[in-house]
């Protein structure tokens, strides 16, 4: 007798009938997706899109441009959210939402941005909304944070959560591109944002962060509360300074507990030495370091931009629909009462063609520092609020780039003094 005649059945899968929006790189990959797994009884019933007149590889029959032969449609069960534009996306969802549908995006903007919101509306009308695709692409580090870590024991997440930044200073500092010629590819291959700001300002990895923020430590907030910068100005002199002490240049979100109830969280391009896990993390792949008490270190790796890659984590969401999984948001329930700081220092590199435009007086203490003409750099350490508070260090060609080992141990560097300035020789 076999093994499955004594197991109870599953629970009863749902057939899902969905209703997407927007058929651009993502759902164009959803489609086909869903088209080589039959066995998942899911199946797009219409299409709604923004410009009618465009060719499309499907039959127009699939096509709408009346969002409500969608929402409408009480046959359709599964809204699947996948236009670009953030404030209609998110007037999609709650409507959907609001008519008990459940609802998968991969809109990390419009998450971001109303998550407290959302949140509510699913418990208000106890439906699914679900964002795997939001983070990382094909990387399941939502409902990892979500089911797998308790709050007590995870410590810090850590990585690269932007593809088209990683690819494009994969292929600057690896094959010697220009940034102009990175991005373009970056677009061509459909990593990046339409607008590509939102990647290259660090704009995405940050609304990303803060989604990560949620379900790795219970801890709502807006991304504009968080540090945080993109990979604009970098300099060659930056990528030769790397070069010379064998590190490599990574835009880095962090988030890590200081303490029982503090957490700092920021993006920032940082110094990786080559043994780090992250260095080897090239190209569109992203890659998430976890660390937590008794399970110590995880590292995640996988392609964190493009269509296939996304359509995956929107199809994993899709697929565990079937049988009812919401978001349960525990380490936010219980009020786990973990706060964003800045109250922590960080050791920064930070470099100029003018040393006068680097705020010297804004640093707790200076180790290195080098005045050359077109090429001046610090390297000291640097209280986060203060970083957060002023925009010197992005501005007229400033740049700033986190040590290997960014976050200092709360030493009491009022005691130590600005005397070390004065050691350095640069004031
Ligand atoms: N533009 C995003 C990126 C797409 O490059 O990571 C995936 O979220």
């Amino acid at each position: 007798m076999s093994v499955k005649n004594n197991i109870p059945a599953l629970p009863i899968s749902k057939q899902l009938t969905i209703g997407l929006f927007g058929f651009g790189v993502v759902g164009k990959g959803l489609y086909e997706v869903l088209q080589s797994t039959p066995a998942l009884q899911a199946s797009i019933k219409k299409v709604c899109i923004k410009n009618a007149g465009k060719k499309r590889s499907i039959g127009e029959e699939y096509f709408t441009t009346n969002a409500d032969e969608i929402l409408d449609d009480e046959e359709i069960n599964v809204v699947v959210e996948l236009i670009d534009d953030a404030d209609a996306a998110y007037s999609i969802v709650k409507d959907a939402l609001q008519k008990g549908k459940a609802v998968v995006s991969a809109n990390k903007k419009m998450i971001a941005a109303h998550f407290e919101e959302l949140l509510q509306l699913q418990f208000e009308h106890e439906t699914a909304f679900l964002y795997e695709g939001s983070c990382c692409a094909s990387i399941p580090i939502i409902r990892n944070l979500e089911e797998y870590y308790d709050n007590d024991l995870l410590s810090s997440v850590k990585g690269i959560v932007n593809g088209s930044t990683n690819f494009i200073l994969t292929k600057i500092f690896e094959e010697g591109l220009s940034f102009k010629d990175a991005l373009l590819q970056a677009q061509q291959l459909g990593f990046a944002e339409s607008n590509p700001a939102l990647d290259i300002e660090g704009h995405d990895a940050a609304n990303k962060l803060s989604i990560l923020l949620a379900h790795g430590f219970g801890t709502i907030t807006k991304p504009t509360d968080i540090l945080y910068s993109g990979i604009t100005a970098i300099k060659e002199s930056d990528a030769a300074i790397a070069k010379q002490k064998n590190l490599r240049i990574k835009l880095v979100a962090t988030a890590q507990k200081i303490n029982e109830t503090q957490l700092a969280a920021f993006v920032l391009p940082q110094f990786v030495a080559t043994d780090d896990e992250l260095a080897n993390v090239n190209n569109e792949f992203n890659g998430l370091i976890t660390e937590s008490s008794f399970a110590d270190k995880h590292f995640f790796k996988g392609k964190g931009a493009g269509a296939y890659p996304t359509a995956a984590a929107v199809l994993s969401d899709i697929a565990a629909l079937r049988y009812h999984y919401k978001y349960e948001y525990k380490k936010y329930l219980q009020q786990s009462g973990i706060n964003l700081t800045n109250d922590f220092y960080l050791k920064v590199f930070v470099s100029a063609a003018d040393i006068n435009t680097i705020e010297k007086n804004e640093f707790e203490w200076i180790e290195e520092a080098h005045n050359e003409y077109n090429n001046s750099w610090v390297v000291g350490t640097i209280h986060a609020e203060k970083l957060f508070n002023n925009t010197w260090w992005k501005e007229n060609g400033v740049s700033l780039i986190l040590t290997e080992k960014p976050i200092v141990d709360n030493v009491d560097y009022k005691k130590i003094g600005k005397q070390s300035l004065a050691l350095a020789g640069v004031v």
